[in-house]
């Protein structure tokens, strides 16, 4: 008899439609103008490789990510496009970026000289502001003086800005940023270090379906978008109809029924109030499943909902299946996706593991493998 492939024995894996990303990034560009598609930290966690080259031949025409070294990979496999740097880089990084023709977000006068000594120029990078989230970017003051100190006039590729709060539709940390930013922008008109043809770029997704993303500058826009580009809704209140691309299944290994008062999991957190078939899924927090999750928490079985009872461990989850008669042995269970009717979103999980949407599918480990329809 053969051995069972790797594939055979697989507890789980990770289904990634590129056809649906490539189509996704399409509709945004469609609709919103110029797209730089977010594919950092492994593009969520759905592959980097397979998901930028997607993007960009959806009609992206940057690609972002978080560090050189995310960036060099890409260009390691050939992706010619624009590859954007988004997270502060050590000055030590600079050389690379240069060298990797690498679009570095620039948040400090020490990246910003080492990139300018390096060979870099002005124009190669974009100048990230702070409009108020706190985190990267210049503050503007500090922006000023680093211009001020130049010993040549510095036109930057673009200037960015990050917004902290777009997600959350009610908040008004988003209106005040984009002034901001807008009056930082005309600022920088003002003493010739932009013009009104400088690329600017201030939205993540959930910044793209604000009513608050308006502008009055003439400025071409670029956007840059990740969770949309997954077909991950960013706010259950702002939505847009692109299509999840990842669809998340594990195997069912072990059926029991315990008795009432049989506890299931470490700590004992579940105890059976009824005979009970209690399944034991091949999945767990080390799979990058969440290790808390509310009691409305279920994945579907036969296209039903089956609450998880106990908490997960490391390589394994329970469901209660006891009304799921059907249930069996061996049968694939969906942790995000859909079965006939029923469905389980990215931030339907996000939303019962209290994390933001963008965490369910970055936290998918490696051990999980990949399955890639669409590659090219
Ligand atoms: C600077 C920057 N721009 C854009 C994005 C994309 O965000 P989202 O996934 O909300 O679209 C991120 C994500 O963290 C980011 O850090």
């Amino acid at each position: 008899m053969n051995a069972a492939s790797a594939a055979d024995v697989q507890r789980t894996f990770a289904a990634v439609d590129l056809v649906a990303l490539r189509g996704n990034v399409r509709l945004l560009t469609e609709h919103y103008g110029q797209i730089c598609a977010v594919v950092k930290a492994d593009a969520y966690g759905h592959g980097l490789v397979p998901c930028a080259r997607a993007a960009v031949s959806g009609g992206a025409v940057a690609i972002a990510v978080a560090t050189p070294a995310e960036g060099q990979l890409l260009r390691g496999c050939g992706l010619q496009t624009a590859i954007h740097v988004l997270s502060p880089a050590e000055p030590l990084a600079a050389r690379l970026c240069v060298h990797q023709h690498l679009t570095p977000y620039v948040s400090s006068t020490a990246f910003l000289d080492a990139f300018l000594d390096a060979g870099g120029k002005a124009e190669d990078c974009f100048l990230m502001l702070d409009s108020g989230m706190g985190r990267e970017g210049l503050l503007m003051p500090d922006a000023l003086a680093a211009l001020a100190q130049s010993k040549t006039p510095l036109r930057f590729g673009g200037i960015a800005t990050h917004l902290a709060s777009a997600d959350a539709p009610d908040d008004t940390s988003q209106k005040a940023q984009y002034a901001t930013f807008i009056k930082d922008i005309q600022a920088l008109i003002g003493i010739g270090a932009a013009s009104d043809s400088t690329v600017i770029s201030i939205n993540n997704s959930a910044g793209m379906l604000s009513d608050n993303a308006t502008t009055p500058l003439r400025n071409p826009i670029l956007h840059r978008p990740g969770a949309l580009i997954y077909g991950i809704a960013p706010h259950p209140t702002i939505s847009f109809p692109t299509t999840p691309i990842l669809t998340w299944r594990a195997r069912i290994h072990i059926i029991k029924t315990l008795p009432p008062g049989h506890a299931v999991g470490y700590g004992a957190t579940f105890v059976t109030q009824r005979d009970s078939r209690i399944a034991t899924v091949g999945v767990g927090y080390a799979d990058g499943y969440p290790r808390r999750v509310s009691q409305e928490t279920s994945v579907l079985v036969r296209g039903q909902h089956a609450r998880i009872c106990g908490v997960v461990s490391m390589d394994q989850l329970q469901v209660d299946v006891t009304d799921i008669p059907d249930a069996s042995e061996g049968d694939w269970v969906t942790l995000i996706g859909h079965e006939g009717k029923a469905s389980i979103t990215v931030a339907t999980l996000a939303s019962w593991a209290d994390v933001p949407v963008q965490w369910p599918t970055s936290g998918l480990s490696p051990r999980v493998p990949r399955r890639y329809t669409g590659l090219e």
